[in-house]
C-alpha cells in the first residue's frame, strides 16, 4: 500500500485523541490531563518521526526546506514539540491553555498537510516509491499488509 493513506488514518485516529482531550478536558483533574497529553505527545511524536524520516527525506530534493511547504511542516513539527516540552513542566493552571494550543496547532498542521503537502507527494513521488514508503511505514508500525494486492 502507499504511505500517504496510511499517514491519513494515522491523522484520523489522532483525531479522535483531540476530540476526546477537547470534549473531556474541564471534568479532568490536572493528573489526568496530563496523561492524555502523554498519550498525544507518544502518537504526535512518533507520526512526525515517521513523516520526517520516510515522506520529507524524499520530497526535499523536490520541494527544498526554507520557506517551501516542506520547512513549514518542519517548523509546525518544531513547534508541537515545544508545546509538548511546556506541557511537560507545566503548572496545573498553565495546563488548559497550552492543550488548546496544542490541540488547534495540531489541526492546523494536519490541515496543511491534507490540503497541501500530501498532493505534493502524489505528484512529485514515483508509485513505486510512494509504496516503497508504505511498506516501510508498515514494517516500524507493525501493521501486516501481505494480503494486499501488489498493487494497492
Ligand atoms: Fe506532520
Ligand atoms: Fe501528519
Amino acid at each position: 500500500m502507499r504511505i500517504i493513506p496510511a499517514l491519513l488514518g494515522e491523522h484520523a485516529v489522532i483525531y479522535s485523541l483531540l476530540d476526546m482531550i477537547e470534549r473531556k478536558r474541564q471534568e479532568w483533574s490536572p493528573e489526568e490531563t496530563r496523561l492524555a497529553v502523554v498519550m498525544l505527545a507518544t502518537a504526535l511524536e512518533s507520526h512526525a518521526v515517521i513523516e520526517e524520516e520516510l515522506l520529507f527525506r524524499e520530497l526535499e530534493p523536490h520541494l527544498g526546506l526554507g520557506h517551501g511547504p516542506l520547512g513549514v511542516m518542519l517548523a509546525d513539527h518544531e513547534q508541537i514539540e515545544a508545546i509538548l516540552a511546556r506541557l511537560a513542566l507545566a503548572t496545573p493552571e498553565e495546563l488548559g491553555p497550552l492543550v488548546a494550543q496544542l490541540t488547534e496547532t495540531t489541526r492546523e498542521h494536519f490541515d496543511k498537510e491534507e490540503t497541501v503537502l500530501f498532493g505534493l507527494s502524489e505528484k512529485f513521488l514515483a508509485p513505486e516509491l510512494l509504496r516503497d514508503l508504505g511498506a516501510r511505514w508498515a514494517k516500524r508500525r507493525n501493521v501486516d499488509v501481505r494480503s494486499l494486492a501488489e498493487g494497492s
